[in-house]
């Protein structure tokens, strides 16, 4: 295989998936934020960086002219909060500037990062790629946004595309599930709601493999597919799971769902206009809200693809790299 760009390879999916097509022998190109610092250690050094905005077309095209295949991960996704017009900028422009780039240097393969999310709010539980779309935040709205947009250009251009729909990702260099790990460690993880909302954990190299799959099958031009774990479980259940491994009593203080909600709404249209990142947004509690259950059937069946990580020993890894980071 030629030269493969990642996109935000050196956020936290980005830098497993460059370590490992590094450690498969592949030359990277990473398009990445100046200042971008995770991943840093392991990967710098090994590939190419180039440095830029995906907001900017011409950062875009210097950074695709060459390679062979573009797995696009950038997103907005660590900002939770409601600034409109950069969440549209960077995953919906940002996303139409690698398809414009892609199509013009004559990319033979774009593998594009959707989420879950797109599906939102799941009432029919496990949900699967037909699943009616159903985004409940600025994130996967404008996600949704961006995949939609990928499909007409494949349509239109017959760009050779794959989208993964990863399922919620944990595992080592996770920052994002930390605070449920932290929490729970200091005593002070508390319930919003009753804690029997359904969860399902993606663990990284898992989803990885799932991405280089999409990559390199010829079924999976043209398909979306979720990718993730084998499994979901209550809240609750995970909660007393991540409890056992840390050696701490299960958490089992719960505080009302609607106030909390109330407040996070009332958070978002306070700082919004201000410009200000809320304290509290409504997608953090929609962790404790929405269900997310999936169906892997499609892409076990089209590409093949097994998770291997149990989630005892996915969370056993997560929480040794946590602690080995002085992070927990
Ligand atoms: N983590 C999950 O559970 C999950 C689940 C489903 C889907 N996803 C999707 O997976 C992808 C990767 O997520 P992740 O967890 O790895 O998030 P991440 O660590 O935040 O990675 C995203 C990267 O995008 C970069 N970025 C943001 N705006 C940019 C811009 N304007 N120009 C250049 N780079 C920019 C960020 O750089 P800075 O940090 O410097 O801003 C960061 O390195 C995203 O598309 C996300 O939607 C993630």
């Amino acid at each position: 295989m030629g030269r493969v760009l990642v996109t935000g390879g050196k956020g936290f999916l980005g830098t497993h998936l460059v370590r490992r097509l590094l450690a498969d022998g592949q030359e990277v190109r990473v398009f990445a934020h100046r200042g971008s610092k995770q991943g840093e250690a392991s990967t710098d050094g090994k590939c190419e960086v180039q440095w830029g905005d995906i907001r900017h077309f011409s950062d875009v095209e210097q950074a695709v002219k060459g390679v062979e295949k573009v797995f696009h991960l950038i997103s907005n996704f660590r900002k939770g909060g409601s600034d409109k017009a950069d969440a549209y900028a960077v995953n919906v422009e940002g996303t139409q500037n690698v398809l414009n780039a892609a199509k013009k240097y004559g990319v033979g393969r774009v593998v594009h990062c959707s989420t879950i999310g797109v599906h939102g709010d799941v009432q029919a539980i496990p949900a699967h790629e037909e699943t009616p779309f159903n985004p409940t935040d600025l994130y996967q709205e404008t996600k949704l946004m961006a995949e939609q947009y990928v499909w007409k250009f494949h349509q239109e251009t017959g760009l050779p595309i794959s989208v993964v729909r990863p399922i919620s990702l944990y595992g080592p260099e996770d920052l994002r599930m930390l605070k449920l790990f932290r929490t729970i460690k200091k005593r002070q993880f508390i319930y919003i709601g009753p804690g029997k909302v359904l969860f399902h954990p993606a663990y990284i190299d898992d989803v990885i493999e799932g991405f280089l799959l999409c990559a390199s099958h010829e079924k999976a031009v043209g398909e979306a597919f979720i990718i993730g774990g084998d499994g979901y479980l209550p809240l609750h259940d995970l909660v007393d799971r991540i409890a056992a491994q840390l050696q701490v009593p299960a958490p089992s203080l719960h505080i009302p769902l609607r106030p909390v909600e109330w407040l996070a709404g009332l958070c978002e249209s306070v700082c919004t206009p201000l410009g200000v990142e809320p304290p509290l947004h409504k997608r953090r509690v929609s962790f404790f809200k929405n269900n997310r259950a999936f169906s892997i059937e499609k892409v076990k069946r089209v590409l093949g693809y097994a998770p291997r990580v149990s989630l005892e020993e996915g969370l056993k890894r997560t929480i040794r790299w946590y602690e080995d980071h002085e992070l927990l």
